[in-house]
């Protein structure tokens, strides 16, 4: 087995590159992946080079220990009283961090070796993330330690490094009642051995920013800190398709720094729509010899935040349509993975989304890299809490100590990446009571800038009268806030700035494919089945329905958009329901734990995703039992009017006015009674003419499986993963909405395995690694994940009485 994966360079990534590749002798990035042992529970001779760790469990890191459960209420059983949600008295909460077992001490053994090392070399040990306080030892000596298990650290391993043989240990400890949401466990994302010369470039040593940019030119600045005697720099600049646009060569530092100014001619600028990127290659040199190479891939982008034009990108002003992201993969857990990614960005792109806040911490450095080639702003948060706590054993406890590093780790790891367009210092924290909490958020705000002047810090503040008396509001760049729109206008009034951000908006709550009746708009609504309803009315006490947002994005130009809670759902923090069971994943999701999109989804689409159609009817119409009782259509349509025939028989024509926010962007056909059949949608455009029409039906029994796969065809790298939704249809080919069939899946072939499925539904106990769940709203989705041996892959989906389903897919 292949114990190491060696990378050549840091950046084989890039691999547009080719001829730029840096030769072995200047530096290598060894992916510490494959061999990993782990063991979970206490340990107290797990550091020692000579312990035994044949009989632990061997995995691959990045890695989720908790991810495979079992559920269980009992894990992480909260009594508190959530005040964040308005709550005065201590309750029992389970569920709240996802009721899955992150909790305890566990440990990883890594023994590698490191070809051709030579003394006199430099090696850092770098992790990109570690739930939580890890403890580090290199052959049976402690190199060191971090706390926040959502920080990119590394150390200095260059004297402790041994020829052949060596043994890498970690402890990961995870407290309960630290988080407020799934944390995960363990090494959850990229460990990396990073080798290379004395003379050479500093771990996250290169700052790359464009000051100065028209239409003509661009300047390209490029710092980079760089040790080692008598060294000089070379930079070059190339394009997307591997021309050389720009160089300079420095012998002068500054310090330990080069500082060079390269002018880009008519330079292709970085948006969202047009993600252009370039790269940088540094070289360090003794005399002519080569001695390290790194390559940086930026964008070519100017950012501006005005009150006159408030968020502008290359000159334009350009609203955020974003939505916040917790960390968690649904049924992948926390363990990183890049096609999980792309796929969430992908619906994200259809969606019409332009933008993500990684709430409320530090994103990975994959989800960036996605970023940047897919084009989206990104607001990259540090912390949820500061020196005030929230949970009990919060960061609070490592504030003092950490809080500096962690953002100047954030800052170097990440400034180089142009969809990052923000920093936010901080989420609701508790600290925007008191004078202490002011001077925080100045403090912190500062540690950003030093660290880097070009953008700006926000904090996502719902103590909005609080903040707006102690000056808290006014000393940030953006202010940002969450809910709490009946605020706005006051606080556009009494804030300096001139302009607001939605940091985190509407907290709309709702179960895919799931309607309660009568319909009606309400805070904290609870059903019996611990599911809310997707007629998307429902909210929290401190929230709002996504239409109220609406209405201030429209008609206030100067608020420069929102981040909904949430684009996906996610593990943990089961809100209407944290104090009931069963139920651990949150329904906040414009789309499910599955990725599934809920019919929100379509909401946000009809009025984000300006190049597409949107046409879209809810509830099902499957309602046996309901003969003759009220059940209102609604239709989310990017189109101003349209008129519903139910079997044929009109309901009239709705179209879109200012009566109610609701009015305003949906249509909405309150009277409708149900009978089964056939409901139909006729959308007209502006000068009432019919240009668009969809059909929903009632179906029959389910018949049959049908199988639906994101990707046919994925990467035989032992990671790629191919999503396929999986539904029942009846026997004329009708999707059938309310089938909860037990199914049970079946990889064959050598290029695939089985890896996980998911239902988006929140109350489910079912282990997502196990090959069998139930159906949701008469879907599921099934992750297939290659091998690293390319080739077939089948997989089959049966159930009892269905006829079963098959689809061929395979791995190169
Ligand atoms: C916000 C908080 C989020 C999440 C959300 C649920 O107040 O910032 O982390 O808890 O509420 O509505």
């Amino acid at each position: 087995m292949l114990k190491l994966r060696c990378l050549m360079c840091l950046l084989l990534v890039f691999t547009q590159l080719t001829q730029v590749q840096v030769q072995a002798q200047t530096r290598r990035v060894q992916v510490l992946e494959q061999g990993w042992k782990f063991n979970k529970g206490h340990q107290t001779n797990a550091y020692k080079i000579e312990f035994n760790d044949s009989n632990w469990e061997s995995v691959t890191v990045p890695h989720d220990w908790a991810i495979y459960g079992p559920f269980d209420k009992s894990i992480d059983k909260q009594n508190v009283a959530i005040t964040q949600n308005g709550e005065k008295e201590a309750a029992e909460k389970t569920g709240r961090t996802g009721a899955l077992p992150f909790i305890g001490t566990a440990w990883y053994r890594n023994t590698f070796s490191v070809p051709h090392f030579e003394k006199g070399k430099k090696v850092i040990l770098l992790f990109e993330g570690a739930m939580s306080e890890p403890k580090v030892y290199l052959n049976g000596k402690k190199i060191g330690e971090w706390a926040y298990g959502y920080s990119y650290f590394y150390f200095d391993i260059s004297e402790d490094l041994r020829t052949g043989e060596n043994i890498l240990a970690v402890d990961v400890s995870n407290p309960e009642f630290s988080s407020r949401w799934y944390p995960g466990a363990g090494l959850y994302r990229k460990v990396s051995l990073i080798v290379k010369n004395k003379e050479s470039i500093d771990q996250w040593g290169t700052f790359i920013t464009t000051p100065y940019v028209s239409k003509t030119e661009a300047q390209v600045n490029v710092k980079t800190k760089a040790s080692g005697d008598g060294i000089s720099l070379v930079t070059k600049v190339y394009d997307a398709v591997k021309n050389e646009v720009g160089a300079k060569s420095s012998t002068t530092q500054f310090g330990n720094q080069f500082d060079q100014n390269i002018k880009v001619s008519n330079p292709k600028l970085w948006s969202p729509e047009t993600p252009y990127l370039y790269t940088a290659v540094s070289q360090i040199y003794v005399g002519k010899v080569l001695k390290d190479e790194v390559v940086t891939r930026f964008g070519i982008r100017e950012i501006d935040y005005t009150a006159e034009h408030g968020f502008q990108l290359n000159g334009k002003t350009t609203k955020f349509k974003g939505v916040c992201l917790h960390h968690d993969l649904g049924p992948l857990g926390t363990a990183i993975n890049k096609a999980a990614l792309r796929r969430q960005l992908t619906i994200l792109k259809d969606l019409g989304a332009n933008a993500i806040r990684s709430s409320h911490n530090m994103p990975s450095l994959e989800q960036l890299e996605l970023c940047d080639e897919m084009g989206f702003l990104f607001l990259a948060e540090s912390f949820d809490e500061w020196k005030k706590p929230k949970v009990e054993h919060g960061y609070h406890r490592f504030f003092d100590d950490y809080a500096e590093k962690d953002i100047v780790n954030l800052v170097h790891a990440t400034r180089n990446h142009p969809s990052v367009v923000m920093w936010s210092s901080g989420n609701e924290v508790p600290d925007q009571w008191g004078a202490e909490g002011v001077k925080r958020a100045k403090w912190l705000q500062e540690i950003f800038h030093r660290e880097d002047p070009t953008r700006p810090v926000t904090v996502g503040m719902d103590q909005v009268k609080a903040v707006m008396e102690s000056g808290f509001a006014s000393l940030l760049d953006v202010p940002g806030l969450n809910y709490r729109v009946h605020l706005y206008e006051e606080a556009y009034e009494k804030f300096p700035q001139g302009f607001i951000l939605g940091s985190e908006t509407a907290s709309t709550v709702s179960s895919r494919g799931i309607y309660k009746f009568p319909v009606e708009k309400a805070a904290m609504k609870m059903y019996l089945d611990f599911q809310s309803s997707s007629y998307d009315l429902e909210y929290c006490s401190w929230s709002n329905v996504p239409d109220d947002d609406f209405v201030m994005q429209d008609d206030k130009p100067w608020v420069i958009g929102e981040f909904v809670w949430t684009g996906f759902d996610y593990l943990g923090e089961p809100t209407p329901y944290d104090h009931v069971w069963p139920s651990r994943s949150s329904y906040f999701g414009i789309s499910d734990l599955a990725g599934l999109p809920k019919d929100r989804f379509y909401l946000y689409r009809s009025r984000w995703n300006t190049d597409a159609e949107t046409l879209h009817i809810l509830p099902h119409w499957n309602w046996e039992g309901r003969e003759g009782e009220i059940t209102p259509v609604f239709v989310y349509t990017n189109y101003d009017s349209a008129e519903l025939f139910v079997n044929g028989k009109s309901m009239g024509v709705q179209t879109k006015n200012k009566s109610t926010p609701q009015n305003r962007y949906r249509l909405m056909w309150m009277d409708v009674t149900y009978e089964p059949g056939t409901v139909k949608v006729v959308a007209f455009d502006k000068s009432g003419h019919a240009v668009a029409e969809k059909e929903i039906h009632t179906s029959g029994k389910p018949y049959e499986i049908v199988l639906t796969p994101d990707r046919k065809t994925i990467q035989a790298d032992g990671k790629d993963l191919s999503y396929v939704e999986v539904s029942v249809v009846d026997k004329n080919g009708i999707p059938c909405p309310t089938a909860a069939n037990q199914l049970q899946f079946k990889v064959k072939g050598k290029g695939g395995v089985y890896r996980a499925s998911c239902n988006g539904d929140a109350t489910s106990l079912e282990q997502f690694h196990l090959p069998t769940m139930k159906l949701f709203s008469g879907k599921l989705v099934v992750l297939v994940q290659a091998t690293q041996n390319p080739g077939d892959i089948i997989l089959e989906v049966k159930g009892k009485g269905l006829k079963t389903g098959k689809v061929e897919l395979n791995s190169i």
